[in-house]
């Protein structure tokens, strides 16, 4: 039925959202300020001693900080009274005296053909449950005793069978006078292509009703007793009640458990929800033999903030969860997310129940993995990354999954995550035998191939010395300055080498010392500042340092002159690495890779780099105006230009201000 233009937007500003919710609730006096319309109370749709739902009366609108339940009179409506959008309406409607406009009569006939097609279903659940007790079911009895299901468990279920018989059910409900049409469109039988009798959809098959979130029986999943049978599971076909992709089995008493703090758990079938509740967790569904949809995603979401997956501990398990990250990654949001619990290989949790016992499936599911984990494995897993070009895929890879992330602080907390794991992988180990070993921090599963080993820096090739050649003498110039900065930069805050390995690797420096430095910084930079400086020392001469960190272009540098400041020294080695790609032509990979991952996340880098070079291109301009030869001293002692001060004042002022802005994770 369609409702007149400004309906609603009449019938929402004649209700107070605090009424309609006040008859559910008891507010909160003290928390709640009724003359501004801000009440609080208990939330209805979760169990809760505190008050964290609110709501906002003037604006119409609900939210609870504990199960993010939100919305406004009519779903609020809906979900209480468990009633479709347009019943809702019109209860709102006649609360507000709103007439409701005539109702469409096809719809009127839909609503009605729902409760009998729901009639129906109930009668087959009761016909399916006597048949499990008589004679033909003694097999099937048998078989459900061996999976360990007992008779009150069976009762709770309401398992049922249904005989191997062409008309069973049919013959049946007609008996009991029901339409052709009716048991036809609850999917119960199906028309014969042969001009006979319909015949029944489900034979020989133990079977298990399926109750929407209301408990209206809308479906059935049938098991078959014959091992060769082509389909092991049959579900009830796609009817005006059932709609696969937007139901759960076991929703209702699942919602129930989960609000009295039940860890919810998806699992993939039947079984294993029976299982799992009958193990004690009652928080357990599943989806109906197919993958999870965004629907069935956002239904887990209104039961919990952060359900466990159990996935079957084999390929095809991993490929769904990969699958389901997919799906989720674009809707994940603070407080709504998902988590991994990893079945061993080869069993389902029914199997792990029945084989450990409850303990072990707890244990699985306080160890269960957040997404990010997983996509990680997934992307690291029996891979070497043994080269720049390796790494630079996999950061590339990773990068377009955070990208998926819509919520812009949980890509952030994404990107950090990737990096800290990266690190880790890609952390030079060390033996005392000098072996390499891999890295002590990760699981076992992430530790084959050479991934803790240290890989050399590429030999410069000759290309190398070609490319430098073929540049203009002044390039050459600021190619060497720019990568003398970077050096000094990382030297000088060494815990920001590894936001840069990969390009630092496949960095060509014109300058063979700083080539040489290149290689002892992304050896040592994991061994701290002063570790870094001894190497450096001993291997290039005491003075190295010193030249380099004294020359006037890098010392002037922010980060040079206020050592120690790791979010300066990475946006200035950014931005060099940047510019070096830049100038140099070179594939838009090393600008992609010296993004540092969590830069893609944090929208507040981005930005403040893009302020940074902007302050340092008007500093450039105002340079050439200025002209040069006045000298001033910096305060490290070193003499500079005053055009120079100039320019890292601005690029300096442009950061310190940005900085201020920026969200803090
Ligand atoms: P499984 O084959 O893993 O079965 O299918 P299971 O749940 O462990 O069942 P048991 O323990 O052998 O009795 C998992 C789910 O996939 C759907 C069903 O929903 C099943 O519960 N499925 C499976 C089908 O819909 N059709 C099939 O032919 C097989
Ligand atoms: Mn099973």
């Amino acid at each position: 039925m369609s409702l007149p233009p400004g309906f609603l937007d009449e019938l929402r500003t004649r209700l107070s959202l605090g009424q309609v919710v006040g008859r559910k609730v008891m507010w909160d006096s003290r928390k709640s300020n009724q003359a501004k319309g801000d009440l609080w109370a208990p939330c209805p749709f979760h169990q809760e001693k505190s008050a964290s739902f609110h709501v906002d009366d003037r604006k119409g609108f609900y939210y609870c900080f504990g199960c993010h339940a939100k919305g406004d009179a009519i779903s609020f409506v809906r979900e209480t009274e468990n009633v479709d959008f347009m019943e809702a309406v019109r209860i709102l409607a006649g609360e507000a005296g709103m007439p409701m406009p005539q109702r469409d009569p096809q719809a009127q006939q839909k609503a009605d053909t729902r409760t009998q097609l729901a009639e129906v279903m109930e009668q087959a659940v009761q016909y399916y449950r006597l048949q499990l007790k008589t004679g033909v079911a003694s097999d099937a009895r048998a078989y459900l005793e061996r999976r360990g299901l007992s008779q009150q468990a069976l009762d709770r279920w309401e398992i049922g069978f249904a005989p191997d018989a062409w008309q069973g059910l049919w013959d049946h409900l007609k008996s009991k006078n029901i339409a052709d049409d009716l048991i036809i469109g609850a999917g119960l039988a199906k028309p014969s292509q042969k001009g006979g009798k319909p015949y029944d959809t489900f034979r020989g098959r133990i079977m298990f009703p399926i109750r929407d979130a209301r408990g209206r029986c809308t479906a059935f999943g049938g098991r078959a007793m014959d091992p060769d049978d082509n389909a092991k599971y049959l579900n009830s076909p796609e009817t005006e009640l059932f709609d696969k992709g937007r139901s759960l089995y076991n929703h209702g008493p699942a919602r129930t458990a989960a609000g009295k703090g039940q860890p919810l758990i998806v699992a993939e079938g039947y079984m294993d929800v029976i299982a799992l509740s009958e193990a004690g967790f009652g928080a357990a569904v599943a989806p109906l033999g197919t993958a999870i949809t965004e629907s069935q995603l956002q239904m887990l979401w209104r039961i919990s903030p952060e359900p466990i997956i159990a996935l079957d501990g084999d390929t095809a398990g991993l490929r769904a969860a990969m699958r389901l990250i997919d799906l989720s990654l674009p809707l994940v949001e603070a407080g709504q997310s998902l988590r991994f619990a990893m079945m061993p290989e080869g069993q389902d949790p029914d199997d792990l129940l029945k084989a450990s016992g409850a303990p072990a499936l707890q244990k699985l599911l306080d160890a269960a993995m957040p997404m990010v984990r997983l996509l990680w494995q997934r992307e690291t897993e029996g891979r070497v990354f043994d080269s720049p070009e390796r790494k630079a895929a996999l950061d590339k890879a990773l990068r377009e999954k955070i990208k998926m992330i819509a919520d812009p602080s949980i890509r952030s907390h994404y990107g950090q995550e990737i990096k800290e794991l990266r690190w880790q992988l890609f952390r030079p180990q060390r033996t005392p035998s000098g072996t390499a070993r891999s890295g002590g921090q990760r699981s076992g599963s992430f530790g084959k191939g050479g991934f803790g080993k240290w890989q050399p820096a590429p030999v410069p090739l000759p290309s190398t010395k070609s490319s430098a050649l073929a540049m203009a003498p002044g390039d050459t110039v600021t190619h060497m300055l720019r990568e003398s900065v970077i050096m000094a930069a990382l030297i000088t805050c060494p815990q920001v080498v590894e936001a840069f390995e990969t390009p630092l690797e496949r960095l060509r420096c014109i300058n063979p010392d700083n080539a040489a430095l290149r290689d002892l910084i992304l050896r040592h930079a994991h061994e701290g500042p002063e570790v870094l400086r001894e190497k450096i020392s001993s291997a290039r001469g005491p003075e190295a340092l010193e030249n380099l960190l004294s020359a006037s272009h890098v010392a002037i540098v922010p980060c040079i002159r206020t050592p120690g400041d790791a979010d300066m020294a990475r946006i200035t080695v950014a931005e060099e690495l940047a510019k070096l790609s830049a100038a140099r032509g070179l594939d838009a990979e090393i600008a992609d890779a010296a993004e540092d991952l969590t830069g893609v996340a944090d929208e507040g880098v981005t930005w403040r780099l893009s302020q940074a070079a902007e302050a340092a291109d008007s500093a450039n301009r105002s340079t050439q105006k200025e002209g040069s030869g006045d000298f001033v001293t910096a305060d490290n002692g070193v003499k500079l230009e005053k055009g120079e001060v100039t320019r890292s004042r601005a690029m300096f002022d442009a950061i310190d201000f940005s900085k201020r802005g920026r969200k803090q994770h």
